[in-house]
């Protein structure tokens, strides 16, 4: 599993590289799915089993890079990370693949202006800014695509979080996974709005590697997922290039929301969903019902992302007092 990792890593490398800079800096936007990625054709390369679609947000993560002293050592927004942590691990694992040898070590400092762990996407964002920082630190000088397709090996999709505006990650068809990656989707749209209800920004009590490989192996109606998806999908596109709010809204809520049923029909079952997430969505239904268009995502957390149009705003923040607006990237 680890050698498959390293060789598709090094397949993106330039053959001879040394660390340029002394430090290197970068940010990589938080990406909401709006099309998700739910399940692997592949768990070591991070494949997934359909294509998926994202949005990416001003929010995000600016990771620094230097060259470390007698191991590894990791800040998160100021506070050292203790290695005994699956945040550790991951990173860790992550920068062996790409360790110019056994004994070089990093010194990372992520700083995050979204909650970790929380549904969030913040390891997307932190895999792409650390990409991109590896990326002006050794002077690899690598292309949009192969630098998502070395992010998408520290988390899918982080392969997203490359860039910013509407992204586009294909599934791809290839073992070696050299073409599962994302792209822009070359469409802007300057109206659509997003803001958030943080209905918690506890830790999550599952992460989302548990949880998606759960329901792919034990949710009956998994089997449907990769259809409800390529429908979702078209109908995303086909109402951002056609300005189709509607029909863009209805697509991306009723995606998160079979995303979800999928996890409530797992084995156990399990929710991601609080009594706050479920008043929130009612809240968001009921609005619908009298005429303000909004919708919702949610990913692996109790989080709400809703979506609606400029001309709408007034409407919305006096309707929910606990929505906030952020700046999506176009
Ligand atoms: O990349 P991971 O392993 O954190 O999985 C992300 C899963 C979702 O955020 C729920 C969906 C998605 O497409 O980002």
């Amino acid at each position: 599993m680890r050698d498959r990792r390293i060789q598709a890593a090094h397949a993106l490398l330039p053959n001879a590289w040394q660390q340029a800079p002394k430090e290197a800096r970068a940010f990589a936007p938080v990406n909401i799915a709006l099309a998700k990625y739910w399940g692997k054709r592949d768990e070591a390369l991070h494949l997934p089993v359909t294509d998926s679609f994202s949005v990416s947000l001003a929010l995000g993560t600016t990771t620094t890079i230097a060259k470390g002293e007698a191991h590894d050592d990791f800040w998160l927004n100021g506070g050292k990370i203790d290695p005994a942590t699956p945040f550790y691990k991951r990173m860790q694992e992550f920068l062996d693949l790409v360790r110019p040898h056994h004994s070089f070590t990093f010194s990372v400092h992520t700083e995050n202006n979204v909650p970790t762990e929380a549904g969030l996407a913040s390891s997307a964002s932190g895999f792409a800014a650390l990409t991109l920082a590896l990326n002006s630190f050794f002077g690899w000088n690598l292309s949009s695509k192969n630098l998502s397709l070395l992010s998408r090996l520290g988390s899918g999709s982080a392969c997203r979080s490359i860039a910013p505006g509407f992204m586009l990650w294909h599934k791809g068809e290839k073992e070696d996974g050299s073409d599962s990656y994302a792209e822009p989707f070359p469409e802007k749209w300057e109206e659509l709005t997003c803001g958030i209800f943080y209905v918690s920004t506890k830790k999550k009590e599952i992460d989302s590697r548990t949880a998606m490989k759960r329901s792919q192996e034990t949710s009956p109606y998994y089997p449907l997922w990769p259809d409800v998806v390529a429908k979702d999908l078209f109908d995303i596109t086909e109402g951002i290039k056609t300005k189709n709010f509607s029909q863009f809204g209805q697509a991306i809520e009723q995606n998160a929301l079979a995303m979800h049923a999928l996890m409530h029909t797992a084995a156990p079952p399990f929710s991601y969903y609080t009594s706050d997430t479920i008043s929130t969505m009612k809240h968001i239904w009921q609005a619908r019902n009298e005429g303000v268009e909004i919708y919702f995502t949610m990913d692996a957390g109790p989080n709400i992302k809703a979506f609606f149009l400029k001309k709408d705003i007034c409407d919305i923040i006096s309707i929910f007092k606990s929505i906030s607006l952020v700046e999506l990237t176009f």
